[in-house]
């Protein structure tokens, strides 16, 4: 099970860094990748209409409440190519966080965990997937918060920057640890074996159809609205200059090489131009304080083509001080996917209709 055989990578790496000035390719894909897993629950646009979802939606400000989890910088302390981490976590964190009804501190999951443990599976700083990301966590059981394994911008290949002097290699240490003292002190760093993480219970990617891109439009605004932001590939090339304003350019590959999350969606008031609210992880100084705005329906640079979603299984939301043998230290709350809820997802849409036509009366 190897995400690319070394020679094979190797010349992949070789080949990009050739092409000066142009963006490296972040999207690496395992041939035997399993894009969608089982899944039981009923996808969002088989129980919402089209005519039925308003005309704006996002979960950056929902009655005036953010459902979203912080922006990211997948480029320091050095470069790495790890937006498929981002994109994929942010996204599934932001999914918490609206199951949690934004309440107390935050829950952020551990992209250097998936970089230590997932470089076979899921990528590293040369590339990775979205799908792989989620079917790796699910595979492992876990995902830990990043209290236990902050983001370093490292993988075991990358030589950048202090990347060659750590050991990123998948270990207990390198999935949640903690440093007792300075080392001259007699301290030493030791793993913890019962942590706070989080689980997938089901994950897939929306079926694209060329002929069909109002269908596609609307599978990915009901997947956001019934249960949150999504992951989305992006050709990165044509927006790595955008500096705001809604992206309609048309004359721009659909190659994609870069992962991003969708967080909501509008509508130009002037243009009536409906465009998607994308979050990238290069920063708050790019773009609209790290979002983006791209016409929606299109699949301009991509964006509608590989739409990844995830279910959360369940989410630690307590820890107990821990045994000496690691038991009885956490307990969790199972995540209800909205999926399942079809009365209360009815009695959402029509409150949501009634608010907007509140507000044009
Ligand atoms: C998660 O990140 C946000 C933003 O930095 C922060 O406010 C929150 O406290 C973090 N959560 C935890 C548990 O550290
Ligand atoms: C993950 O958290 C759950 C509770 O949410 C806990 O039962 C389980 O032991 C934790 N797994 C690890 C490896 O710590
Ligand atoms: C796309 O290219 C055509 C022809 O070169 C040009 O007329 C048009 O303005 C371009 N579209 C945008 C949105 O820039």
């Amino acid at each position: 099970m190897k995400l690319f055989s070394a020679s094979v990578f190797l010349s992949m790496i070789a080949a990009t860094s050739a092409q000066q000035g142009e963006y490296f390719n972040e999207i690496m894909i395992r041939d035997d990748a399993v894009h969608n897993s089982l899944f039981q629950s009923p996808l969002p646009h088989t129980y919402i209409d089209a005519d039925d979802l308003p005309d704006s939606f996002s979960w950056g400000n929902v009655d005036g409440k953010s459902y979203l989890t912080k922006s990211l910088n997948q480029h320091i302390p050095q470069y790495c190519g790890s937006c498929w981490a981002h994109g994929a976590l942010s996204s599934f964190a932001d999914r918490i966080k609206i199951a949690r009804k934004a309440q107390g501190d935050d829950i952020n999951l551990s992209i250097q965990f998936i970089l230590n443990c997932g470089t076979e599976a899921a990528g590293s700083c040369h590339g990775g997937y979205h799908t792989a990301t989620y079917q790796f966590i699910q595979d492992t059981g876990y995902v830990p918060y990043d209290t236990c394994t902050p983001y370093l911008a490292c993988s075991a290949e990358s030589t950048d920057g202090f990347c060659g002097k750590i050991d990123t290699s998948c270990s207990a240490l390198n999935t949640c640890k903690t440093c007792d003292t300075f080392g001259g002190m007699g301290g030493k760093c030791t793993e913890i074996d019962f942590f706070p993480n989080a689980t997938v219970a089901e994950y897939g990617i929306v079926d694209y159809d060329s002929n069909d891109k109002e269908g596609v439009s609307h599978k990915i605004m009901s997947e956001i609205y019934s249960r949150g932001p999504v992951a989305a590939t992006i050709n990165a090339e044509p927006i790595v200059k955008y500096t705001g304003g809604i992206f309609t350019d048309e004359n721009y590959s659909e190659q994609t090489n870069h992962i991003v999350s969708i967080t909501g969606w509008g509508t130009d008031k002037e243009s009536g131009t409906k465009f998607w609210i994308v979050r990238n992880s290069w920063g708050q100084y790019w773009g609209e304080m790290g979002y983006m705005r791209l016409e929606m329906g299109k699949n301009l640079l991509g964006i509608e083509g590989e739409i990844a979603w995830v279910v959360p299984g369940t989410y630690t939301n307590h820890n107990f001080a821990c045994y000496e043998d690691g038991s009885n230290c956490v307990s969790h709350d199972t995540y209800v996917d909205p999926s399942n809820d079809l009365v209360a997802m009815k009695r959402r849409l029509t409150n949501d209709k009634k608010k907007n036509g509140n507000m044009r009366g």
